[in-house]
């Protein structure tokens, strides 16, 4: 029997999620993840979790192995993945402690690895397959819906949709970056979305983003802009309803095999060249 069914990636100051839990190492092909997998369960579901930043937060978001924490996941079963994460809000409307469950996502990034296909071969000798993932919905309907509903079940109306911008960082956007990204009618600005979501996505993972307003991004305030002891102040302070929520979301997650959404047929019809875990 798998390890775990869900797969829980906590963001900024979001270091822990389980009480009781079993730590476990995982090696990749792609060299170690950003910390253990701590394996428990909620609800009766076998859940393994993550921190995206590792423990103590010593990987800014361009130097996380997102290929590694993936695999990793996959490898112990986890077949969706919940992905809560800090964001800023590019509309004066979502300010900070607002929960937004994307729907779209816009790469800005610049340096990041963002897929396993890419010919080169793995430690074992094998060699990925060109490989083109349908992305035009990037995240999970099942687990959107899933998500905003265990929002709205403990009295946190979300926005239900919308963009998510991603910065390569670690910087914050200038002012004249962040009303551009505005004026494209994007909704919140992160570090961390991708490739998370991508790589999921290759690996048929079904993936939701909880994307959590710290702040508004210095395109929609007039003060200083925005700083990281604010994002770290503002997560922690709505880290135990996001708890809660990412509890009620595990719970009414489908079953790993009565996925009936696209992210589970992802792989149906290509040749990958390499064995996923
Ligand atoms: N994470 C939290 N707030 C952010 C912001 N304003 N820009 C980019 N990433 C963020």
């Amino acid at each position: 029997m798998a390890d775990a069914e869900i797969g829980v990636i906590g963001g900024s100051g979001f270091y822990s999620f389980l009480d009781e839990v079993t730590e476990v190492t995982v090696e990749t092909p792609y060299g170690p993840p950003s910390d253990s997998l701590f394996l428990g369960e909620v609800a009766g579901r076998q859940v393994a979790f993550l921190p995206r930043h590792g423990r103590g937060h010593h990987l800014p978001p361009h130097r996380i192995n997102y290929r590694a924490n993936l695999w990793a996941l996959r490898s112990v079963g986890v077949r969706q993945v919940l992905g809560p994460c800090a964001v800023g809000g590019l509309r004066p409307e979502y300010g900070p402690g607002t929960l937004l469950v994307p729907d779209q996502i816009v790469d800005r990034t610049k340096t990041r690895v963002q897929t396993y296909f890419d010919g080169v071969p793995l430690p074992d000798g094998s060699v990925p397959n060109v490989v083109h993932a349908a992305f035009a919905d990037p995240y999970c309907p099942a687990g959107r819906r899933t998500a905003a509903d265990a929002a709205r079940g403990r009295d946190w109306e979300p926005v239900d949709g919308g963009t998510l911008v991603v910065i390569e960082g670690p910087r914050f956007s200038t002012r004249a970056e962040s009303r551009w990204h505005a004026a494209q009618g994007w909704s919140v600005v992160g570090m961390t979305g991708h490739p998370e979501a991508v790589l999921a996505r290759e690996l048929g993972l079904c993936y939701t983003s909880m994307a959590l307003v710290t702040d508004l991004d210095a395109g929609a305030e007039a003060g200083e802009g925005v700083s990281h002891d604010e994002v770290l102040r503002v997560f922690a302070e709505n880290v135990g309803r996001l708890r809660e929520v990412l509890f009620d979301a595990v719970a009414a997650l489908p079953a790993s095999t009565a996925r009936t959404c696209a992210c589970a047929q992802v792989h149906a019809d290509l040749e990958l060249g390499i064995e996923l875990p």
